[in-house]
């Protein structure tokens, strides 16, 4: 069930069957010459949807935009201050929570908010802590889509090292699956990106100047991204069920 897609009453009634939902989280950045600007946020966003549908969970609108400082050297990127980011969570699950929801499921699409979604957690975790928040007991998890065990062998066995760190063949199929109008034929040049760490945005585009790392993107198909989702779904749905069944 997407959230955006019910009603009001359709929202009351689920809440009497689950105090769970899940929520894409995502980021709104340059993805190499042929991903998309939304490629952070669209893979949550899709798989969310598919383990919606099999888990019968409700999935939240997504928060697309996220923290990219380091991406802002290309244009179309968009970032949040880890502290507005850090805001943005605290207000969705204030608002959720006073309707019955206590079981947050974060699904990530993107690297660089890893810290920030952690942090959040714990501000939230303090502020109940001192019990000046009414409310059920809350749980957090946070789950980036690619790191389930079937998604891993997955990418490791059609793309190897060709894999990279951003802008990466798989999460470029990704996309191409949700939105097959949308894939572009671009030549790669060297075919695989260098590897290396970066500083700030002036050093990333410097570096790493078509803005890939360490991948071959040009790999990426339709094909492709509809076996990644589909074991994204399985890795995604097993790991939710079991978020749901802890005390
Ligand atoms: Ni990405």
């Amino acid at each position: 069930m997407y959230l955006h897609h019910c009603t009001w009453p359709e929202i009351e009634s689920y809440l009497s069957e689950s105090s769970g939902i899940l929520i894409p989280i995502g980021s709104t950045e340059q993805h190499g010459p042929n991903g998309l600007i939304g490629t952070d946020a669209i893979c949550p966003e899709t798989i969310a949807k598919g383990v919606g549908a099999t888990a019968n969970a409700l999935i939240a609108p997504t928060i697309n935009v996220g923290v990219a400082q380091h991406h802002l050297g290309f244009p179309g990127t968009i970032s949040l201050r880890p502290s507005t980011l850090i805001a943005v969570i605290k207000d969705t699950i204030d608002s959720l929570r006073l309707h019955g929801l206590n079981r947050f499921y974060f699904l990530n699409g993107h690297g660089g908010n890893i810290a920030t979604i952690s942090a959040a957690f714990s501000e939230i975790y303090s502020a109940d802590s001192t019990g000046s928040v009414p409310g059920p007991t809350i749980r957090l998890r946070l789950t980036n889509w690619w790191q389930g065990d079937e998604v891993q062998t997955l990418s490791r066995r059609l793309y190897g090292n060709a894999e990279g760190s951003h802008a990466t063949p798989s999460e470029v199929s990704v996309t191409y699956f949700a939105f097959p109008d949308c894939v572009k034929t671009v030549p790669m040049s060297p075919k695989i990106a260098p590897r290396g760490t970066i500083r700030d945005a002036a050093d990333y585009r410097r570096q790493f100047p078509d803005g890939r790392i360490g991948s071959d993107p040009s790999l990426a198909s339709v094909e492709a991204g509809e076996q990644l989702y589909a074991a994204s779904v399985r890795d995604i749905t097993s790991d939710y069920r079991e978020f749901m069944s802890h005390e």
